[in-house]
């Protein structure tokens, strides 16, 4: 992968100082962030609870980073819009909770977003192919949404490698991320597989230096 895109989670990072955090991998060099990945998660899509759009608006005006907004959450036909007309750069939600993934993918964009889609770990690739059409990245999950911290799943690679194949050969047109898991052991693999823009919370924001770490990740990505 000639040009990976590392995007630390500040699941990981200190709540209390979160504008400080994302300053130290916004310095212009090899250690700045390419995305800030959001976690939204709503203690009903998933089991945990973190922030909302009041947090993310003013994370927004906070930093120049493109800021990443992963929705876990019940209903993001209702809510993610309101990501995107704060702001976010890729606004994503999961396919298991979208009641009209194609409408929720036209609405973002026309918010002036990307429009992200997630599938789960155990969510089959295959069934969404067409509605896929309508978005600009695929997050595939690495692990089961909820918690930073956890275990990588390599299974998942499989879904990386068809959505790869499918890109590469002109049949969607998508930025490949993934989320879970993603430290120094796993990256490889997972650009291997063809991601482009890699998640990583515990590995950066659990480093003495988060920007360094950014800088590491990335240069194992594109080894
Ligand atoms: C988990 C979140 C991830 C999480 C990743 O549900 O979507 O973004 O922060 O954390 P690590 O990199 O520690 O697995
Ligand atoms: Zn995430």
């Amino acid at each position: 992968m000639a040009h990976p895109l590392i995007a630390p989670s500040i699941l990981s990072a200190d709540f209390a100082r979160l504008g400080e955090e994302i300053a130290a991998v916004a310095t212009p060099g090899p250690t700045r962030a390419d995305w800030v990945h959001v976690d939204v998660m709503d203690a009903h899509f998933v089991p945990n609870l973190t922030l909302g759009l009041p947090v993310v608006q003013s994370l927004l005006k906070s930093t120049d980073v493109p800021v990443d907004c992963h929705l876990m959450i019940d209903d993001p036909d209702r809510w993610a819009i309101g990501y995107a007309e704060a702001g976010a750069y890729n606004v994503t939600v999961h396919v298991e909770a979208a009641k009209d993934p194609v409408k929720l993918a036209k609405d973002l964009r026309a918010a002036g977003a990307k429009a992200g889609l997630s599938i789960k770990p155990g969510t089959p690739l295959e069934a969404h192919l067409d509605t896929l059409k309508h978005y600009d990245t695929l997050l595939v999950m690495s692990v089961e949404p909820g918690f930073g911290g956890q275990s990588f799943i390599p299974d998942v690679l499989e879904k990386v490698r068809t959505a790869r194949r499918l890109v590469d050969t002109g049949h969607l047109k998508l930025i490949v991320e993934i989320d879970g898991g993603i430290n120094a052991d796993t990256i490889e693999q997972a650009a291997e597989a063809g991601v482009d823009c890699f998640v990583a919370g515990s590995a950066v924001y659990g480093a003495d230096d988060p920007g360094r770490a950014v800088a590491a990740l990335r240069e194992q990505a594109a080894r």
